[in-house]
């Protein structure tokens, strides 16, 4: 079955169109995957701006979709299911991708399928990687740090959150004090790279305590002092203080993983989400699991693909959405977890 996949929950304006087979084998064929980064329009802010991003969106979603079809060489016709993030993220995106979805679905007959954005981040390890369920799933991006156990689309258990901050927060934010620009995390990796994880001693926010909960405000003040006191023109500095904060955050992403392993129903740990695409962090969870599997770099950060692979997982076990369905600006992947992040 082919799937359309459209992703417009953040920045990034994305469309892709992937075939899976009907049955539950996990591995796609990815026909098309279009990404078209919103950065320039952002940049000048240091941040998103949810009525740029929205705008935007609008503005670039038809010609992208568009374009896909003609990469993947197919009519609208001979989809089998539109999907699109229905949630969680700045709503007037969301409301832009699920719009559009469902008009051409309602136009062309088609199942519609609203994905919840972090189960396409869960799940996007199948398309490439060939992992089959259940698995413990690290989920770290820009608004998430999550623990989670994956037995199928909407089949979650969460073993733990952050009380506070998300990990990809932390990264944006330390790269915003050391004026490092935005994103931060590949701007924070890249300048840890020259320097010493030792010079500056971190908190390690619930390192050591029992369970699986993280926290980062703590570790988040530190950084801020001790960028405030340092000198502005040092770039040795700043490169000791990212690569500080690094090993600290790869200390305590390692520790609350291995003891949501102890608790897991598998040995395969599956690590997801923009910070994911953090060369040094995959190496810190390599060999806490019998198995670390973590998808290509440019499957870690928003993408098309992972959405419509997740309307392929939907679609073959008859998971479809109304065309009533509301976008939602907050969506948990744990049914049971209220309005947790
Ligand atoms: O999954 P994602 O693209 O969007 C959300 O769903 O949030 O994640 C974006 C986050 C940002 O905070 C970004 O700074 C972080 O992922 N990120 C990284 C790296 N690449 C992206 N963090 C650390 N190291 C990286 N190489
Ligand atoms: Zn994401």
């Amino acid at each position: 079955m082919r799937v359309l996949g459209i992703e417009t929950s953040c920045d990034e304006t994305a469309v892709a169109v992937i075939e899976g087979a009907a049955d539950d084998r996990p591995v796609g064929r990815i026909l098309a995957n279009l990404v078209y980064s919103q950065l320039t329009e952002h940049r000048r802010f240091g941040g998103v701006v949810p009525e740029i991003a929205a705008r935007a969106h609008l503005e670039r979603l038809d010609g992208l979709v568009a374009e896909a079809l003609a990469m993947a060489g197919l009519e609208m016709a001979e989809l089998d299911g539109i999907a699109a993030t229905g949630g969680p993220g700045l709503i007037g995106g969301v409301m832009v991708g699920v719009m559009t979805a469902k008009a051409i679905a309602f136009a062309h007959d088609k199942p519609f399928l609203a994905i919840n954005h972090l189960e396409g981040h869960a799940l996007s390890v199948r398309l490439t990687e060939g992992v089959a369920f259940p698995y413990l799933l690290l989920l770290v991006s820009g608004g998430h740090c999550q623990l989670l156990t994956v037995r199928g689309p909407g089949d979650f258990t969460r073993l733990g959150t952050t009380i506070d901050d998300a990990v990809g927060e932390c990264f944006d934010k330390t790269a915003k004090l050391l004026g490092l620009g935005f994103p931060g995390g590949p701007a924070v990796e890249r300048a840890a790279k020259s320097g010493d994880s030792l010079r500056f001693k971190l908190p390690r926010p619930m390192w050591r305590k029992p369970g699986c909960d993280f926290s980062f405000s703590g570790l988040k003040t530190a950084v801020r002092q001790l960028a405030e006191s340092l000198p502005k023109d040092d770039p040795q500095a700043i490169a000791d203080l990212c690569a500080s904060f690094q090993r600290a955050v790869g200390d305590v992403l390692a520790d609350r993983s291995g003891n949501a392993l102890a608790r897991a129903p598998s040995d395969t740990l599956v690590v997801a989400g923009g910070v994911a695409a953090n060369t040094y962090l995959r190496g810190r969870l390599e060999g806490l699991a019998v198995r670390l599997v973590a998808p290509p770099i440019k499957f870690c950060t928003d993408n098309g693909a992972m959405i419509a692979w997740a309307g392929v997982e939907r679609l073959r076990r008859g998971m479809v959405d109304a065309l009533d369905f509301a976008p939602r600006p907050r969506w948990p992947l744990d049914a049971d977890a209220g309005a947790a992040r």
